[in-house]
């Protein structure tokens, strides 16, 4: 579904990020992800190792801060000197500060405001251009499904989130004519780290609202990811796609 494409990933070194760089690799694109942390550098390694590289592929990974602007700016340069082209951008990188509003800081605030909403504009801004040059392409964002309906406890998350979602249709609007594409995905409930932190009671209350009774995989979310960045999307803009088992119904 992907052959010929060059794909960029933001936070590809663990659970849906490293799912999609996989699924990415697998449907004939080559990829260039990244990962913020130290420890990740072995856990990135691991990824490429795992990742079916077809007819010279490449599968690459940096590190890079996605919420600097300036980190961001020189990622997109390296990935095009490395790849040719930026024809789909992933932005997925994404943190958590759970607490109440009443305990939350401002660097909790912040931080998760700066990791996953500016970073968004950050690499949005900076693959536009070659994106217009090139008369096409493809970016996706990871929203959630609490940007939608919010969350007690995620209020810096959710607005995030949220934010994302306004982003996506602007954008879609806005560069549309040029034949670029703009999506969220929203998940719902995604058995990876970042899940794991969430408290037993979050989770039992998330369980018990999910039509199907279960959690989703990173490698559900990526055949979305996968779809959204082909041409089998062609005419898909400026839209949130769930994927929740039902959550969202
Ligand atoms: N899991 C869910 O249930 C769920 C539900 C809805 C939405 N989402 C969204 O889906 C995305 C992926 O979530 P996940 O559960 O796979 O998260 P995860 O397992 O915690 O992995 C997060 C990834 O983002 C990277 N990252 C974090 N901060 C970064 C930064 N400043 N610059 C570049 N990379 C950074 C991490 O790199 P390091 O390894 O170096 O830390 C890691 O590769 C996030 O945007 C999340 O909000 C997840």
């Amino acid at each position: 579904m992907l052959e010929g494409k060059n794909v960029l990933i933001t936070g590809g070194s663990r659970g849906i990020g490293a799912s999609m760089v996989r699924s990415f690799c697998k449907a004939g694109a080559s990829v260039a992800f990244t990962y913020v942390s130290d420890r990740s550098k072995a856990s990135s390694e691991e990824v490429i190792e795992s990742c079916d590289i077809s007819k010279g592929n490449k599968v690459i990974a940096f590190q890079s801060d996605a919420s600097s602007f300036s980190s961001s700016e020189t990622l997109v340069k390296d990935v095009i000197e490395a790849l040719g082209s930026i024809d789909v951008l992933v932005n997925n990188a994404g943190i958590t500060k759970d607490t109440l509003m009443l305990r939350m800081t401002e660097e909790q605030w912040d931080q998760v405001i700066h990791v996953n909403l500016k970073s968004v504009f950050n690499l949005t801004k900076h693959v536009l251009r070659p994106m217009i040059k090139a008369r096409g392409g493809s970016i996706i964002n990871m929203s959630s499904v609490v940007g939608v309906f919010g969350n007690a406890g995620q209020a810096n998350y959710s607005a995030s989130k949220a934010g994302i979602l306004g982003f996506t249709k602007s954008i879609a609007k806005e560069v549309g004519s040029r034949n670029i594409r703009c999506n969220a995905i929203a998940p719902g409930f995604i058995e990876t780290d970042m899940t794991e932190e969430l408290d037993e009671k979050t989770k039992e209350a998330f369980l018990a609202n999910i039509p199907m009774k279960r959690l989703g995989t990173g490698d559900e979310v990526a055949d979305l990811a996968v779809f959204l960045a082909s041409d089998h999307s062609a005419y898909i803009t400026g839209q949130v796609l769930s994927i929740c088992g039902g959550l969202n119904t």
